[in-house]
């Protein structure tokens, strides 16, 4: 029984691709693929994290504005201050395990950082790079 449950979760592991793929990832990603996205690409997710756009009251922000750029740490919600927990899902195993979450923070945070919503391609890239950090 044990060795069956180890090649279970070796082959789960392997299906999924990524190290800390979730079943909510897994579908995302998928759904981008439907949506038209033929290749991601984590190098461009890598770049956009710290690319800047313009917020309401004018100031540059980018996602590492809140959530910084060492993954395995906390971040700050550059008004409130208040903590956000480390984005990695190896230091924080509750990360990208609720489809409705991501998507909704996708919409909020690229609206607060760029003006205007994330692409699926632009999803797509950020998620993978996240989920290999
Ligand atoms: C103004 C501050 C702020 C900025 C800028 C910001 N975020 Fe966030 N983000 C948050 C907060 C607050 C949460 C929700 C709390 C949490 O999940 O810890 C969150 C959550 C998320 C989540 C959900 C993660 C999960 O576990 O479901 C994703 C994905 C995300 N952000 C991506 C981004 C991306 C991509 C950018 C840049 C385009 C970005 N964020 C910019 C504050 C920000």
């Amino acid at each position: 029984m044990k060795t069956l449950h180890t090649l279970m979760i070796v082959g789960a592991l392997a299906l999924s691709g990524t190290a800390h793929a979730t079943p909510a990832t897994d579908a995302l990603l998928a759904k981008y693929k439907a949506e038209g996205v033929t290749k991601i690409d984590a190098a461009k997710g890598k770049a956009d994290w710290t690319k800047s756009g313009k917020s309401e009251d004018g100031e540059a922000i980018s996602c590492s504005s809140c959530h910084g750029t060492d993954f395995s740490k906390a971040g700050k919600h550059r008004k409130t201050h208040k903590v956000i927990e480390p984005m990695s899902p190896r230091a924080n195993p509750e990360r990208f395990t609720d489809e409705k979450k991501i998507e909704k923070w996708f919409k909020r945070n690229c609206n607060d950082a760029w003006g205007r919503e994330c692409t699926a391609q632009e999803k797509a890239d950020f998620l993978t790079f996240l989920l290999a950090q």
